[in-house]
Parts: C-alpha cells; sequence; structure tokens
C-alpha cells in the first residue's frame, strides 16, 4: 500500500469510530472462530492416538459431544460476528454517503457546470457501496484469519516443529504472486469505475432527452452508444475478473506442492517410528485449516484495494472546497428595501470575460429589463446576483451592502427566482409550493396559487393541492408548470426578484396567463427581467440592452425606440417574424 492508500484507509477507518463497539464485539466474536479451528486441529491428535491406534473406544462416546460442541460455538462466534460487522459496515457506509451528499450539496455551481451528474451519482452509488464490504468487515477479516493462523500454527509447532517448519515454506511462497494480482486489480478498478460512470451518464441522458430521441428517431445511435459504453465497462471488467479469478487457484496450486512435500517427509517420519500417526494427522489438519483462512487474507488486500480505489474518487469530490463561502464574521443581510447596485462587474466563467465592467443601478421597487442576443451574459447577470458565481472584479451592493459580506442564506431569503426550467420536484404540488417556504399553512399556499392563477386548475386535479407531479405523478403544461413556479415565489415573498426568460418556453396563449401571475408577483418588488421577447417588458421601468457582456443601451421602451440603435434592430426583428 502506498502512501496515499494508507491515507485514504485511515481516512475511512475515521468513519468507523462512531461503531467502534460494535466493531470490537465482532472483533471478539471472531476470536472465538480462530479457537474452534484451532481446538479441531489439536483434538485429532487424541481422537487417532487414543481412540483409533490405542482402541479406547470408551473415549468414542464423548467425540459428538466434542464435535457438536465445537461446531455450536463456532456458528454463535460466527453470528456475532457477522452480524455486527454487517450492520457496522452498513452504518458507516450511510455516514459517508450522507456526507458526501452533503458536501456535493454545498459545492458551487461551477463544480457541477464541469462534473456530470452521472458521474456524481457514480460516486454517491457505486463508489461508496464498494466501500461498504470493506471498511469495517477488512478489520474483523484480518483479526480473525490471522489469529486462526497463528493458533493453527501454535499446534502445528506444537505437534512437530520439525514438520510444522517444513510445511512454512509453502506460505510464504504463495504471498508474492497475491501481492502483484492485488495492484493490478486495483489500477484496472479504478478505471473500471470510471467506464460505469460513463454507462451512468448515457443511461441518465437518454432519460431526461428521450423525447428529443424520439422525435429524431435517433433511438438506434444512442442504443449504439450504450452498447459501447457498457462493452468497455465489460472490457475493465473482464481484467479484474481474469485476476481476481486467477488468485485463488494460483495460491493452491503453489502449495500444493508443499503440502506434497510435507505428507511425503510425515509419512516417512511416522514410518520410522518418530512420530505417531494423531500427531502427523494433527499438524496436516492444521494446514489444511489454514488453508482457507489463507486465502481469505489474500483476497483481503484485493478488498483493500478496491475499496482504497473507490474511496479516492470519493474523497477526491469531498476535497473540493466550495468555492463560494460565508466569510468569518459575515453579517445576516435583513429584509432588504431592494436597491441594487452592480458596480463594474468583470467576470467570465474561465479566463475569457463574460461580463466587462457591467455597471447598473436598479432602485427599489423598479422593473429593470435585461435584454440582449442571446449569449450576451443575461443570465450570468442573475447568477452572479444570486451568488451562484463570484465576480473577478467588482461588486455587487444591496442596500448598500456588499454582497460578499453577508451569509448566503440570508442573501438567499431576499430573493425569489423564476427561470424558464419551471422545474418541480417528484412530490404534490402544495409541498412544491411550500418549497419558497416550508412553515407556510395550506391558507398561505392557497392564497400564493391564487394570486398566481393556478388555485383553479389544481382544485380540478383529481386529488387537488395533494396531487403529485413527476415520474409517477400528474402531467402539467408548461403554463401550469411556471404559474406553480410563481406561488412557490410568491409564497417565498422576497423583495428581490428575478425573472430569467420565465415565459419564453410557453405558448402565447398561456404567456398571458402566466404574465398576468407575473405581475402579481411582482408587485411590491424589486425586479430583473430577463426577456428575449420585448412585448413582455415593454413597462419596465428600465431598459438595459446588453451586448457581448457589455451594457450598450440604457432608457425606457419609447426613448430606446427613438434613439437606440441595437434596441430598434432588435425590435424589428421580433416584429417582422
Ligand atoms: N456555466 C458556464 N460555464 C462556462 N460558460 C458559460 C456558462 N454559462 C454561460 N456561459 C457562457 O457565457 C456567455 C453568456 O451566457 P449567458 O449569461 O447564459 O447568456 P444569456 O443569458 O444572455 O443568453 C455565453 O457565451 C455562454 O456560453
Ligand atoms: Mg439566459
Amino acid at each position: 500500500m502506498n502512501n496515499s492508500g494508507i491515507g485514504t484507509y485511515r481516512r475511512l477507518l475515521r468513519y468507523a469510530k462512531p461503531y467502534k463497539w460494535r466493531i470490537a464485539l465482532s472483533m471478539l466474536a471472531s476470536l472465538g472462530v480462530a479457537a474452534s479451528d484451532a481446538a479441531i486441529a489439536r483434538l485429532v491428535q487424541p481422537f487417532i492416538d487414543n481412540l483409533i491406534v490405542a482402541g479406547d473406544w470408551a473415549l468414542a462416546h464423548l467425540v459428538p459431544a466434542m464435535i457438536i460442541g465445537v461446531a455450536t460455538f463456532k456458528g454463535v462466534s460466527r453470528y456475532i460476528q457477522e452480524y455486527f460487522i454487517k450492520t457496522s459496515g452498513q452504518l458507516i457506509i450511510q455516514d459517508i454517503r450522507n456526507d458526501l451528499f452533503g458536501h456535493t450539496m454545498s459545492l458551487s455551481m461551477r463544480f457541477f457546470g464541469r462534473t456530470p451528474s452521472g458521474t456524481l451519482m457514480s460516486r454517491v452509488l457505486n463508489d461508496v457501496g464498494i466501500m461498504q464490504s470493506s471498511v469495517a468487515e477488512v478489520l474483523v477479516i484480518l483479526l480473525r484469519e490471522g489469529v486462526t493462523i497463528v493458533a493453527l500454527t501454535f499446534v502445528a509447532f506444537y505437534m512437530d516443529w520439525k514438520l510444522a517448519a517444513l510445511a512454512f515454506i509453502v506460505i510464504p511462497a504463495s504471498i508474492g504472486p497475491a501481492a502483484v494480482i492485488g495492484r493490478k486489480i486495483k489500477n484496472y478498478s479504478k478505471q473500471g469505475q470510471i467506464a460505469m460512470g460513463s454507462v451512468t451518464t448515457v443511461l441518465e441522458q437518454t432519460l431526461s432527452g428521450i423525447k428529443v430521441i424520439k422525435a429524431f428517431g435517433s433511438e438506434e445511435r444512442e442504443r449504439a452508444r450504450f452498447i459501447t459504453e457498457n462493452r468497455r465497462f465489460y472490457n475493465f471488467l473482464r481484467k479484474v475478473f481474469k485476476y481476481d479469478a486467477a488468485s485463488s487457484p494460483m495460491i493452491e496450486i503453489i502449495s500444493s506442492f508443499g503440502v506434497a512435500i510435507v505428507v511425503w517427509y510425515g509419512l516417512i517420519r511416522v514410518g520410522a517410528g518418530t512420530m505417531t500417526q494423531g500427531e502427523l494427522f494433527s499438524v496436516i489438519a492444521a494446514i489444511l485449516l489454514m488453508y482457507a483462512p489463507a486465502k481469505r487474507l489474500v483476497k483481503v488486500n484485493n478488498i483493500i484495494q478496491q475499496a482504497i480505489a473507490a474511496g479516492e474518487r470519493v474523497f477526491e469530490v469531498m476535497e473540493q472546497k466550495p468555492e463560494i463561502n460565508d466569510p468569518q464574521d459575515a453579517g445576516k443581510l435583513e429584509k432588504v428595501r431592494g436597491d441594487i447596485f452592480f458596480e463594474r462587474l468583470t467576470f467570465g466563467y474561465d479566463e475569457e470575460p463574460i461580463l466587462r465592467d457591467f455597471t447598473l443601478h436598479v432602485s427599489p421597487g423598479e422593473i429593470v429589463a435585461l435584454v440582449g442576443p442571446s449569449g450576451a451574459g443575461k443570465t450570468t447577470v442573475a447568477g452572479l446576483l444570486t451568488r451562484f458565481y463570484d465576480p473577478q472584479q467588482g461588486a455587487i451592493l444591496i442596500d448598500g451592502v456588499d454582497i460578499r459580506k453577508v451569509t448566503q442564506e440570508s442573501l438567499k431569503a431576499n430573493i425569489a427566482l423564476v427561470d424558464q426550467e419551471s422545474f418541480l420536484f417528484n412530490d404534490t404540488i402544495a409541498n412544491n409550493i411550500r418549497f419558497g417556504r416550508p412553515d407556510a399553512t395550506d391558507n398561505d399556499v392557497e392564497e400564493a396559487a391564487r394570486l398566481a392563477f393556478a388555485d383553479v386548475f389544481i382544485r380540478l386535479l383529481p386529488e387537488g393541492y395533494d396531487t403529485r407531479i413527476g415520474d409517477r405523478g400528474v402531467r402539467l403544461s408548461g403554463g401550469q408548470r411556471q404559474r406553480i413556479c410563481i406561488a412557490r415565489a410568491i409564497l417565498r415573498n422576497a423583495p428581490i426578484l428575478i425573472l430569467d426568460e420565465a415565459t419564453s418556453a410557453l405558448d402565447t396563449e398561456s404567456e398571458t396567463i402566466v404574465q398576468k401571475a407575473l405581475i402579481n408577483l411582482m408587485k411590491g418588488r424589486t425586479t430583473l427581467v430577463i426577456a428575449h421577447r420585448l412585448s413582455t417588458i415593454m413597462h419596465a421601468d428600465k431598459i438595459v440592452v446588453l451586448e457581448r457582456g457589455e451594457v450598450r443601451e440604457i432608457g425606457t421602451h419609447s426613448e430606446l425606440l427613438e434613439r437606440g440603435e441595437l434596441y430598434n434592430k432588435l425590435y424589428t426583428m421580433q416584429f417582422q417574424a
């Protein structure tokens, strides 16, 4: 194990700490298992020498009791050991999964921008699953099999040290090849997990894009892509299997040479009369009983290697630092009036700046529209206001306070966002609306829905507000979904509102009613409206025309029609269409 491997394993073990008593109990029970095996090997000698060879048949009545006694003791020990270690393993995995999930959520939008969700799913499900068997179980296997081997060794040497010493050529000889195999498996299983990540990604994309795929009739192409990824995954796994499957037979073959020599030498010694039959069989029993634990010890190495490979991938995510942090002395942004000042912002997702020297003042209660060609940076402005990203230069002040100086939680409490996606959770309609304010009463929820012009259609649904939406629930139209999102934002009751293409995905008819709902939502709030349809923003107090990250024109609709070159261009383009 290299240094980083040890570090990773140590980190895994830290998760085992809360369950140390369970694990200790399991370890104790594992000693019982080891003792039982040693007892069996030891009892072979009197069984043969006193009973079979010397013919003391009175002892025969004791044998069944001993067999049952040892088996029962071993069985109970083993049960206790397995039960407590398996539950510990699962508890540990639960903790790791929770940590990983919690940490992933704390990461910044930039991280989600560059990490496919299939990869993250594979981390939380597959990788953590691989670690399951290994974290605690390995400790017990090491102890149980280790102690079994030591106890059996002791029995063998006690019976006849010469024969036992000879036998021990076998064990070291099998360790070398096993170690090599273990290392190989680690490498292949790491790549195998990456390949599984791409299988998951393809699957996830196909399912979420199934409509597009069907519409373009590209099922065959997707199938081929899936088959290719799946094949790639198999090819990696095949190598893992190749080495994994080889490890046991190889050790068996290597050790058979040793066993042959030991048996041959032992028989000669018994023939010469320097050793009893019972002693010979006792040593052989000890060696045979060592076989299984030794094999398991070798396998443990593979388990550890796989766990480390999976652990490294999991901790890689856990080590990602959230890019957006609350400063140590972060204040709380109380309910603001809604004065927003974007002060000379320069920002890029990478080196290339997307916003250049962007300055804009929005007074409390104003409706300010951001328009401009797609890719101009409108959504980026909204993302900076919500602190999905921080600008490289400049600052955003709300009521005169730099938003980087206050807690993100208190900032977000002041902002509600409605965008084009109209994302709803697989939950009831009431809970989806309540997402904006979890402690809202049913009355609050219904009031918000009324203002969002959603109440009427919700009541017509089979279970009203308790109707489930999503995969297994009712299908809603785009306009209906959007009105639920608006109700959610109304309930949130934040002083600042961002509407990012909130009606773009809708047809004209649903747009009209959503527009009415939006007017209710905007009442008494400072609103930043992003829209490409100019019809929706004509009445804004101020319209800002953005192009390639720079403010080109500012004014009201009529002012811009008079003197706004770019605005006129956008305007003519739309009304010709
Ligand atoms: N997460 C991201 N990572 C990298 N580049 C991005 C990201 N989001 C947007 N961009 C780029 O930034 C530019 C502005 O995007 P955006 O603000 O979404 O434009 P708009 O909303 O005006 O259409 C585009 O060139 C886009 O490709
Ligand atoms: Mg946009």
